[in-house]
């Protein structure tokens, strides 16, 4: 039987299969389910900044009501204040309590003095790592990449300096050099980057004019673009990668190891199969393994990635050209 056990940002995981940031997590169940199914790990969803600051606002927009209306209102109301993170952190700390297997939080912040408040409080939940969620629409016309990066950096460096817990970064594939950003996130601390966060894309619908938004799941089709930035980065950076986007098999979880991922996170497929899907992913990556007669993963890993691969264009500009002109 090969062995499936890994190290992740220092933490020893049992199997390289993690569970991705996303709702399953949301119910104390289906995290045991995801523990009983073999997963290395799993990522707690995310403490949103904005969701915090819209419900403050909510409350005090409706304990505000009347209030104007008679003088003796102004001092009848309760003096309640919104509980900020409060519901997130005591989930996080139950579900930390509730299962042996590491658990991740993960953080999206706007602000920088959140990014760090968040933090220090997940943190003190006993979680074991913590990822930040950088999910940003770089929409702003008079806002350079350069500013937008550096606003990255800043944040990752001001969290690495009030947490000792490993730190992920999950990116976007958006950045004009990915290979440029994960170096300078590698010289802040970052101990791993998640390539990549996974944005979803409005759609128009024809027949109302309006715009939708629904939450589309991935395919595996969309593991090649993380697939490729693995490839490139790995052993290039110090920092780990956990490929993330498109994983819905033992196969894909394969691919991603010899690119040179640490480990793989999947969110997609768990939510279409159910968690109990993971052994099963689990059960192809071991076939694979001793189909091709590997005992551990360390024998594998980063096989195919371009700094260890026979063919290094095989991730480079140079397939693109071949490729067009072999197109009949
Ligand atoms: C229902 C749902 C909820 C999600 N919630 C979060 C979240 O809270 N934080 C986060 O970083 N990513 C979140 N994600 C994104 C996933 O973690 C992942 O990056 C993305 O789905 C791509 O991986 P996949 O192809 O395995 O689904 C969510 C995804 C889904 C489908």
């Amino acid at each position: 039987m090969p062995d499936l056990k890994t190290t992740y940002m220092g933490i020893p995981l049992r199997s390289p299969i993690v569970v991705g940031a996303s709702s399953v997590s949301a119910m104390v169940d289906k995290i045991k389910m995801a523990e009983q199914a073999g997963a290395g790990a799993l990522v707690i969803r995310s403490l949103f900044e904005e969701q915090i600051k819209f419900d403050t606002l909510r409350l005090e927009e409706s304990l505000s009501v009347g209030a104007e209306s008679q003088p003796e209102a102004r001092t009848y109301f309760p003096n309640i204040k919104h509980g900020e993170a409060k519901e997130h952190l005591m989930w996080v700390e139950k579900a930390r309590k509730a299962v042996a297997f590491p658990l991740l939080a993960s953080l999206n912040a706007v602000t920088p003095g959140a990014w760090t408040k968040y933090a220090r409080q997940l943190e003190e939940t006993g979680i074991n790592g913590l990822e930040l969620n950088v999910y940003s629409v770089a929409a702003d016309t008079r806002r350079a990449g350069t500013a937008i990066e550096k606003e990255l950096y800043e944040a990752v460096e001001a969290v690495r300096q009030q947490v000792k817990i490993p730190l992920a970064v999950k990116l976007s594939p958006f950045y004009t050099s990915v290979a440029n950003v994960a170096a300078e996130l590698d010289k802040r601390g970052a101990a791993s980057l998640v390539l990549f966060n996974r944005f979803l894309q409005p759609d128009i619908d024809p027949a109302t004019e309006s715009p939708t938004s629904e939450m589309v799941l991935s395919g595996p089709e969309e593991l090649r673009l993380p697939l490729r930035w693995t490839g490139l980065l790995y052993g290039r950076i110090k920092a780990e990668i956990a490929l993330s986007t498109g994983v819905h098999s033992g196969l894909d979880a394969a691919k991603a190891l010899l690119a040179g991922a640490t480990v793989v996170q999947t969110a997609s497929a768990v939510i279409k199969h159910g968690l109990p899907y993971v052994s099963t992913m689990l059960r192809q990556l071991e076939e694979w393994m001793t189909e091709k007669g590997y005992a551990s993963i360390a024998e594998f890993r980063g096989k195919l990635s371009q700094k260890q691969a026979a063919d290094p264009s095989a991730f480079e500009r140079a397939q693109y050209v071949r490729l067009l002109l072999a197109q009949k």
